[in-house]
């Protein structure tokens, strides 16, 4: 089922930052939420994921197992790539997780901690954990910062091809990345999606 967000709120002190807001996201697909800086995207995925609370309105369906990409990679540092996603979900085979850090450039990396990689490799480990995590739906903050232009290529066919009939909502500022992901946008301004 559609996921729908009726007359959300949410102030932090006089900081009115949703304003009943309305928005339907649809099952099974790519919702881009694009807006100015400080416009309340990561807070509304915050109070999606039920890390927030609002302050008044509703959702309804949306799914129990979720996953994220947070707008900070919250890996852990000390350990290497392959058991930041091993940890994630204990089910998977070593070969899917080096298969998967392949498709998105790390294969060398895979063994390598994680306080050794580049802001761009921490990324993209961030965005296999949570591709690869038991879910119903995936949040993702800002997923392709710090790639350059061929990564990024890279990365939006691996979550194309590994996305396929998941919900994915997904903030970005740039426009090139929604259309390339074939994805639905909603554009967050004043409180309420335009
Ligand atoms: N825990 C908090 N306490 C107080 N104010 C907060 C808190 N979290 C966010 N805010 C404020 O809410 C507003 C929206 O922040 P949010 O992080 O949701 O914006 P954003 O649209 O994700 O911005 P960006 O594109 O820069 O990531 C900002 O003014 C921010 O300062
Ligand atoms: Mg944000």
């Amino acid at each position: 089922m559609d996921i729908i967000i009726k007359d959300l709120c949410k102030s932090y002190g006089e900081n009115k930052i949703l304003r009943n807001l309305n928005a339907v996201i649809e099952k099974g697909r790519i919702t881009c939420l694009m807006g100015p800086s400080g416009e309340g995207k990561t807070t509304l995925l915050n109070i999606l994921m039920g890390f927030e609370k609002a302050d008044s309105g509703s959702t309804e369906n949306i799914p129990h197992n979720k996953a994220a990409v947070f707008q900070e990679n919250r890996l852990c540092e000390s350990f290497s790539a392959f058991t930041n996603i091993k940890i994630a979900n204990d089910s998977l085979s070593d070969e899917t997780i080096k298969a998967h850090l392949e498709q998105v450039g790390l294969g060398d990396a895979a063994g390598q901690k994680v306080c050794t990689l580049s802001g761009g490799q921490k990324r993209r480990v961030a965005l296999v954990r949570a591709v690869l995590a038991e879910k119903d739906i995936l949040f993702l903050d800002e997923p392709f910062k710090g790639l350059d232009e061929d990564t990024k290529t890279a990365v939006t066919e691996y979550l194309l091809q590994n996305t396929a009939d998941t919900t994915v909502v997904m903030v970005t500022h740039d426009i090139d990345e929604a259309s390339s992901l074939g994805a639905k946008v909603m554009y967050l301004k004043d409180g309420q999606i335009l």
